[in-house]
């Protein structure tokens, strides 16, 4: 059991009103709002400890140095990664998988090759493969969904063929909120030796991701999503990756030594990270896995489990909603639709009440394309949501409905 009252005192913008309501923020897939143990990281370093790292003997830039690298240990230890220096700080899950794909694009892959995502990932997921494809004559093909909105896994091995060189996909989608069958994936991925890129933008939050277990070749996140701060993600490779992956950036700190000839990379971590990196970022995503270490991922996913499935029934129970990949093993997030409505219509009358909710296309138009909708009205939980939320949102959508027949 968690203390979701004692939680919800360490969000101080929780308690603001907006639009003369308390706030109830359902917009937690886009980004989670911060506990003031974040906040406080964060402020605490540029008021005591700012410094440049990695390159100062004096003492600031030792502590902030050592600061920047227990964050790296800690989030290594929540993800059970063995060598931290397999974790690379990113802007983002963006950033990440752009890195990778151009990594990849100077290593295995080749002219006409293929790369298979799903129908329901994020556009982040789409672009960077696309855009190798577009120059390289490559193809994406498509895990395609079966009749329950679920990855159709038995198309999966039909897909492969000797050109297919990488899988890259959601763990969770970010609009269906249902969790993909990893391991089969990863057995079926394994079996073609296919490189396996994985998209924790969306599980992260809320499972626990063992990395030693899963043994994908790359793992991505957000920090933002975590209760961290924005503009920093991770980037986890494997060891082999670590050592073979070519570089696609570079700059100062990530060189043994230069000569206008040649240069000579550090090894590790360093060697992705070039340019001061976003410090106070990171030492915010420590303290953020420090927060869910806390209350112990395993509680979120409990509790948050919880609330998928209280709103879900009471959404089923009303005949003008349709819902969409309605599941009851799934991590976060519930889309649906008002019948005869554009979720822009209802996503604006529920701010009204204070609520905030995401509508539209999520970045997975194609999902939509697939659906045959512009868009849903997308409620995503955090930690800190609680079924008194669900039932005053239940209560005002059931008015807006009533606004909008
Ligand atoms: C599944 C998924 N992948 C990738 C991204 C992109 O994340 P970011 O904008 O933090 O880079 C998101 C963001 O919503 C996402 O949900």
């Amino acid at each position: 059991m968690i203390d979701v009252l004692n939680i919800r005192n360490q969000f101080p913008i929780l308690n603001q009103k907006i639009n003369a309501n308390t706030l109830i923020y359902f917009d937690n897939g886009a980004t989670v709002q911060k506990p003031l143990s974040v906040i406080n990281a964060i402020n605490n370093y540029y008021t005591h400890s700012n410094a440049n790292i990695h390159r100062g003997v004096h003492t600031l830039s030792r502590i902030a140095s050592e600061l920047y690298e227990n964050s790296r240990t800690t989030i290594a230890h929540f993800f059970n990664v063995s060598n931290a220096q397999q974790l690379i700080f990113t802007s983002g899950t963006t950033e990440s998988i752009n890195l990778i794909a151009q990594g990849l694009s100077k290593s295995i892959l080749t002219e006409g090759d293929e790369i298979i995502l799903s129908q329901y990932e994020h556009h982040s997921n789409i672009l960077p493969w696309q855009l190798w494809a577009q120059e390289n004559n490559g193809h994406l093909k498509v895990i395609p969904l079966n009749s329950n909105q679920e990855l159709d896994l038995e198309k999966f091995e039909t897909l492969i063929t000797k050109k297919t060189k990488i899988i890259s996909i959601a763990h969770v989608s970010n609009t269906l909120g249902v969790i993909s069958n990893i391991e089969k994936i990863i057995k079926i991925a394994k079996k073609h030796n296919l490189v396996i890129v994985l998209d924790g933008a969306q599980s992260a939050p809320h499972m626990q991701i063992d990395l030693q277990k899963l043994e994908v070749d790359f793992f991505v996140c957000s920090a933002h999503k975590m209760y961290g701060p924005t503009g920093v993600g991770i980037l986890y490779m494997n060891e082999y990756w670590l050592n073979n992956l070519p570089i696609s950036k570079t700059g100062g700190g990530t060189i043994k030594s230069v000569t206008f000839n040649e240069t000579i990379y550090a090894e590790g971590a360093l060697r992705f990270e070039p340019g001061t990196p976003n410090i106070s970022g990171v030492i915010g995503f420590g303290a953020a896995v420090n927060f869910i270490n806390e209350i112990k991922i395993e509680n979120i996913y409990k509790h948050e489990l919880e609330l998928i499935n209280y709103i879900q029934n009471k959404l089923l129970e009303l005949p003008e909603v349709v819902l969409y990949g309605v599941s009851n093993v799934k991590a976060g997030v519930i889309s649906f639709n008002i019948k005869n409505n554009h979720p822009f219509d209802v996503g604006t009358l529920l701010d009204k009440y204070g609520i905030a909710v995401r509508t539209g296309h999520h970045c997975t138009q194609p999902l939509m394309q697939f659906l045959q909708i512009p868009g849903t009205v997308r409620v995503s939980f955090a930690v800190y949501n609680t079924k008194q939320e669900i039932d005053f949102f239940i209560e005002k959508l059931k008015k807006v409905i009533l606004m909008l027949s």
